[in-house]
């Protein structure tokens, strides 16, 4: 994206507007998913799209469909910032191909806990990590002429209390960590950055001078537009003189004629007025400056996401069971949750619909055959609410009719799903709204039937009394309604006979959300059967695949996870189901880490994550070997849930006590460490070499050798550790090798890297320092002793012991800090 216009040019055209006019164009415009437009000034109107997994378009309930992506969590676990570039490029194509020019993606905050509801949003624990992976995204994005937005600026690692939270972070943790990745994408050219909802030291990010104008535009030099999260700016004076540069959602807000008094009281400078319609326009003119890529074929990009999803998945176990030979299989158990139903993406904002979910069965059936023998069960099920009816229960699809207060019928529309949010004006005089639609509910027992939504509802069902009744969602969040919808549940029979449905919904104006729709479960045995089924299934095959995880219900925007268990029956389906079958690989199908007591059990666990549309083919390539799971774990999974942070605030503070210790940074030993992953070959690190460059950075050779017997791909991870201090990733890099080979990998620091805040301000870190190498933060094969600000960093390298039992670096003279 570039800069077509030179920056006069657009302040002789910020100086055509009066200022009422140049007031208004800072606020969104009334669809709630644009800017205004100013044509006598060259501006034009730009689209706003929510990401991170896929283009979702304008508002919840349009139809449109998206290409949905491996959550964010799984991109940065391949640890691998050209295919990050690719992903970035494929999403911003596809925004150009839906008219969007601004993309609200991606998302920096830290994986601080898993708890964090949006942690599957976030990239990884780790600022470097985080910051390398989003800078290659941004890159990819904007290489489209799609603005990207880096969000939420600052603190917003958690949903309880999200919109007035007020984190307390030290200063040394701000810069260090959480500021660390938002610097990075500024660096690579980010067109927008979101202020959070919640404060940050006491003063709302929205309200934040310190943090919007002194940090982001003076320190590291920003030059584009901050973007109020939805609904985040709340006084006009405060955000107008910290640093905000548009207010969204439009068309009201708490600028418009209150800012125009405020600049003509001289409360608001003028000029920064103009500073923030300048961003604007730069934003729009470098969008525009750059021609619409041609979007890839389908088969393309469906094949991109696939490569995406088997590239971020990590293999955490293996006894040798995987990859599985096609040949070998004979007669697969298919067992789980997940296994029937893939959860391809979280909850929340992200959430797109996908064109298509591979699930798979569908994926296992392509590589084994259409022949092959499969015995699906799901063994346990993880359900909430009841699932959203299946179109096919409703062959003839549904009817919405808008009705007046006389009920006469105002508009008629064909539905195809039972779903619907309403977001368009209906028409004039509507009173209610009616969903109607013939089931056919052919299993005979006893079918769960469901409303989901909020209002006032009545629902037939065939000749039965109707049933009236109030839907609330809890009241905790703006997406409650969306994310966490209300249920009234009742049930039928089934029979061949079609069932007629009919709900009514109240239409009322004032409320904020118009949502409802239809949730069905067909018979079901109970939960024992179930299980038991599912044993016996898995003692019956030779080999058992049992894909376990969580859903969008667990793991979405507008809350926090208040258990990392897996929900239901599943960890007692893993044990049972791996005594019953000793040829069994455990598939976790999750965002964010659970907690997997029976991690030792399978033969094999591979960790899936959210792997969007193509899932069930890249779960395929992975499990028969057509392909390597090739991740490394971003984030650090954790034995137990008890030394994590909280993301309860207290009395409206949520204080980041614990600094820099967690994850990896913290002393308590993980179930599976930052940075972990197997793949299909074994790596040997003999021996590496480091040397000073001359701006104050490291250059690091680090041989390694594939021991195994096929081709794979290393990721060589890169640590300091100085006294008293936790371990921290300075670098990292990869390379694909054949087996038997060796290679040398090279890792490149930047003196950035190094740098260390201190109460004076950046400093480089001089004196005995150690280097480790290896393939995570707990597997670390090599050591170099440094010291740090000498001409020759380099005192001794060699294998590690291990880092704790390491000789003590030799005493030596600390010369003074410099400052950058
Ligand atoms: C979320 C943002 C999102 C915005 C618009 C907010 O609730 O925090 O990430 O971009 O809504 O959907």
């Amino acid at each position: 994206m570039t800069s077509h216009l030179p920056e006069p040019g657009r302040r002789r055209r910020i100086a055509l507007l009066p200022l009422a006019r140049r007031v208004a164009l800072l606020t969104g415009a009334a669809d709630g998913w644009s800017s205004e437009a100013a044509p006598e000034a060259g501006l034009r109107r730009l689209v706003l799209s929510d990401g991170p997994a896929g283009i979702r378009g304008g508002g919840f309930g349009s139809d449109g469909c998206s290409l949905l992506f491996p959550n964010p969590t799984a991109l940065a676990a391949a640890w691998d910032e050209s295919l990050v570039l690719r992903a970035g490029t494929l999403m911003g194509a596809q925004a150009r191909a839906a008219g969007v020019d601004w993309l609200l993606a991606p998302v920096l905050n830290l994986h601080r806990s898993p708890f964090g509801g949006r942690h599957f949003e976030c990239y990884s624990e780790d600022p470097l990590l985080t910051g390398r992976i989003a800078a290659s995204f941004v890159r990819g994005v904007q290489s489209t002429g799609v603005a990207a937005t880096a969000k939420h600026f600052a603190g917003n690692e958690s949903e309880t209390e999200r919109l007035s939270y007020d984190a307390r972070i030290d200063e040394w943790t701000l810069r260090e960590l959480y500021l660390q990745p938002f610097e990075a994408v500024v660096r690579a050219g980010v067109a927008s950055v979101m202020a959070a909802y919640n404060a940050l030291d006491g003063v709302r990010a929205t309200e934040n001078h310190r943090l919007l104008t002194e940090i982001l535009k003076e320190e590291w030099g920003f030059d584009g537009v901050v973007v109020s999260d939805w609904g985040a700016a709340r006084s006009t004076d405060e955000t107008a003189l910290a640093g905000l540069d548009l207010v969204m959602p439009g068309p009201d807000g708490p600028w418009g004629g209150a800012l125009v008094d405020a600049v003509r009281a001289g409360r608001v400078p003028e000029e920064l007025v103009d500073d923030k319609l300048l961003r604007l326009l730069r934003l729009a003119d470098r969008t525009a400056a750059t021609p619409a890529p041609p979007l890839p074929a389908s088969a393309e990009a469906r094949a991109t996401l696939r490569e995406l999803a088997v590239r971020g998945m990590v293999l955490l176990r293996n006894d040798g069971l995987l990859p599985l030979g096609p040949d070998s299989i004979g007669h697969l158990a298919l067992i789980g949750p997940n296994a029937v139903r893939l959860t391809a993406q979280g909850g929340g904002s992200a959430q797109v619909r996908p064109e298509r979910v591979v699930e798979p069965l569908d994926g296992l059936r392509r590589v084994l055959g259409a022949a092959a023998r499969i015995t699906v069960e799901p063994g346990v099920l993880t359900h909430r609410n009841l699932p959203r009816l299946d179109p096919a229960v409703a062959p003839g699809g549904l009817r919405l009719d808008f009705l007046d207060a006389d009920g006469a019928v105002l508009r008629s529309e064909h539905r195809d799903r039972a779903h619907l949010i309403l977001e368009q004006e209906p028409p004039e005089g509507t009173a209610a709204l009616a969903l109607s639609a013939e089931l056919l509910l052919s299993s005979p027992g006893r079918h769960e039937l469901a409303v989901h939504g909020g209002g006032a509802f009545r629902l037939q069902l065939g000749a039965g009394a109707p049933l009236e009744f109030t839907l609330r969602a809890p009241d905790r969040d703006p997406l409650s309604p969306l994310v966490e919808p209300a249920e009234f549940r009742t049930h039928a029979e089934g029979g061949p006979e079609p069932l007629a449905l009919r709900l009514e919904y109240a239409y009322d104006e004032a409320a904020d959300w118009h949502l409802f729709g239809l949730g069905h479960l067909p018979p079901q045995p109970c939960p024992d059967e179930l299980l038991d089924r599912a044993v016996a299934a898995a003692r019956a095959a030779d080999t058992v695949v049992l894909v376990v995880g969580t859903t969008e219900e667990y793991e979405s925007e507008g809350f926090d996870r208040d258990s990392l268990a897996l929900p239901g029956r599943q960890d007692e389906l893993v044990r049972r189901v791996c005594a019953a079958n000793p040829r069994t690989v455990v598939v976790v199908n999750a965002g964010a880490p659970v907690l997997m007591p029976w991690a030792e059990l399978p033969a094999a666990l591979l960790w899936a994550w959210l792997p969007g549309q193509e899932g069930g083919d890249a779960l395929a390539d992975v499990l028969t070997g057509a392909a390597e799971p090739g991740g490394r774990l971003p984030t650090t999974f954790p034995t137990g849930a008890d030394a994590l942070p909280s993301v309860h605030p207290e009395d409206g503070v949520l204080a980041y006590a614990e600094a820099h210790r967690f994850g990896y940074r913290s002393a308590v030993p993980a179930l599976f460490p930052f940075g972990h992953g197997l793949g299909y070959t074994h790596w040997n690190y003999p021996s590496m070499q480091v040397r000073g460059t001359e701006d104050g950075g490291l250059v690091v050779d680090v041989r390694v050798h594939n021991g195994g017997t096929r081709t794979g791909r290393e990721v060589v991870q890169v640590y300091l550790e100085e006294p008293g201090e936790p371990l921290r990733l300075i670098g990292f890099a990869a390379d694909e090798l054949r087996p038997g080979l060796t290679t040398a990998v090279r890792v490149t620091v930047g003196p950035r890297e190094l740098r260390r805040w201190t109460p004076g301000g950046w400093t480089v870190p001089t004196g005995p320092h150690r280097l480790l190498a290896g393939r995570s933060s707990a597997d670390l094969r090599l050591t170099a002793e440094l010291r740090l600000g000498a001409s020759d960093p380099v005192h001794r390298c060699g294998p590690s012991r291990s880092p704790s039992a390491a000789a003590p670096p030799t005493p030596m003279p600390i010369p003074t800090p410099s400052h950058p």
